[in-house]
């Protein structure tokens, strides 16, 4: 956007990397990115009292892992900020980026006074961030709304002027700006509130997300006892605009660094104000049963599990990130590991780090390929929504597995297709196919 950055963590090994051109995880633009404005604009240090000193706003994006009782674990948050408090010397906004309660901004204020930082010198803003993983650089630069929650003016100007090029659209006309939804003529708009509200706006539209989520997996289950079909449901309700249709897929349940964590936390926060959200508590229900219901329908297809050698197709917690945190399909991959399944494994990104979680032996092996996930398998499963596994070729696919059955966690396929190929499909929430016989086959 034009400003200067300097990014700090106290990982000495990460900030080398970092300053060596390496991104770290698998993220589309990044490494351009870092590539064309490395040591020009943006530059990489453990010194956060020097970085703290020659910045007009110091934005806290630290992780808030999940405590043991749902609530956000504010002890890194707690930690950088004690730390910036005691490098301030001038006038700082400090911007709580991380996913962070109500109430933490006021933390965070009280955390600099108790250091003896004069509240003139600072102010203390909440702006968070709505980008997904795998779209996070066009998410961050092509934003539905920036929501800036300042209590003094001051602040919030400085936020608002950190964000013009978006604001003003001036960054869309750029030559080298990414693509994304947002233009010259149609700039996302910045909408300031306080820092209360900023705070819950996050963990509101995470939760309300998680429903959606929750809801339509509900749904499918409903229309898996009706013999309906999920994604005619699900398109005859996006299309009412109040609904929309964006975050309707059925599947196996979220998962992710975020959505299990901030529905957590904010169920957390609601006990703490005495507020009973038990719409929370359900939505995570619902989310947990849809992989064990998943796990089901392989027995259905497969009768037993034990023994059973299964292919496994994707073990991100989505499509187009190596991130496995809280996935559904490594916490699969381990329940069918439990009962006595032996899989082979493939996901475009994802498989060093699903490695460190479930390191290869003699039941579980990552394969090279789709095509070699599915070598001999009694079926195979698709797990994660990578987009290249919708441009498999089919028959080479039939070709390899065992016994042609794929079970498909994400609806990937449409089912008429599947049919035609040979494939006995199962999917969520769309009724089962099975292989179209061949007619001179069964005649002769
Ligand atoms: C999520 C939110 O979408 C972002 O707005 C938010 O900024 C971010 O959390 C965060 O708080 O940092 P992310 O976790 O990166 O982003 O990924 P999503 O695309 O939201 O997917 C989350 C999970 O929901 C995945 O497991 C995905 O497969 C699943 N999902 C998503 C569905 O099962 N169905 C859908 O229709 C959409």
């Amino acid at each position: 956007m034009g400003h200067d950055v300097v990014c700090v963590d106290n990982d000495e090994l990460k900030v080398a990397a970092l300053q060596g051109g390496d991104t770290l995880i698998f993220e589309n633009y990044l490494p351009e990115l870092l590539e064309r404005y490395r040591n020009i604009k943006i530059r990489f240090t453990t010194d956060l009292a020097e970085a703290t000193r020659n910045s007009e706003a110091i934005f806290i994006a630290v992780g808030t892992p999940q405590g043991e009782t749902g609530d956000a674990d504010l002890s890194y948050v707690e930690a950088v900020a004690c730390e910036i408090a005691r490098s301030i010397t001038s006038y700082k906004v400090v911007v709580e980026k991380s996913t962070v309660p109500v109430y933490t901004n006021e933390w965070i204020s009280r955390t600099f006074e108790r250091n003896g930082v004069s509240p003139e010198l600072f102010d203390v803003v909440s702006n968070p961030e709505f980008l997904r993983e795998g779209t996070a650089v066009s998410d961050f630069l092509h934003p539905d709304r920036i929501v800036v929650g300042a209590n003094s003016e001051r602040a919030a100007k400085v936020l608002q002027t950190i964000y013009r090029p978006l604001t003003s659209g001036e960054y869309y006309s750029r030559a080298a700006s990414i693509p994304g939804s947002c233009s010259m003529s149609e700039p996302p708009p910045l909408i300031v509130t306080s820092t209360k509200s900023a705070e819950i706006i996050k963990h509101a539209s995470n939760a309300f997300l998680a429903l959606k989520i929750s809801f339509i997996n509900a749904v499918s289950n409903l229309c898996e006892a009706a013999d309906a079909n999920v994604q005619q449901v699900a398109l005859g309700m996006g299309l009412d605009r109040r609904i929309g249709p964006r975050f309707l897929s059925p599947g196996i349940g979220y998962g992710g660094s975020c959505f299990p964590k901030d529905v957590a936390a904010f169920r957390s926060v609601a006990e703490q104000l005495g507020i009973d959200f038990q719409l929370l508590s359900e939505i995570e229900k619902i989310n947990l049963h849809q992989r064990k219901r998943f796990l089901k329908k392989v027995r259905s297809a497969l009768w037993t599990l034990r023994e059973k050698r299964i292919g496994v197709l994707g073990l991100a917690f989505k499509g187009e990130t190596d991130d496995v945190r809280d996935s559904p399909a490594t916490d699969l991959v381990q329940m069918l590991l439990a009962e006595g399944c032996t899989i082979a494994a493939f996901d475009p990104a994802a498989m060093k780090r699903a490695a460190d979680i479930l390191p290869a032996d003699a039941n579980l092996r990552y394969a090279d390929s789709a095509y070699d996930a599915a070598r001999d398998a009694d079926a195979l499963l698709i797990l994660t929504d990578w987009k290249e596994f919708s441009s498999l070729d089919l028959s080479k696919l039939n070709k390899m597995l065992r016994y042609p059955i794929i079970i498909d966690g994400r609806n990937m396929f449409d089912p008429q297709v599947m049919m035609k190929n040979g494939f006995t499909y199962l999917s969520i929430g769309r009724p089962t196919v099975y292989p179209l016989r061949d007619l001179d086959a069964t005649s002769k």
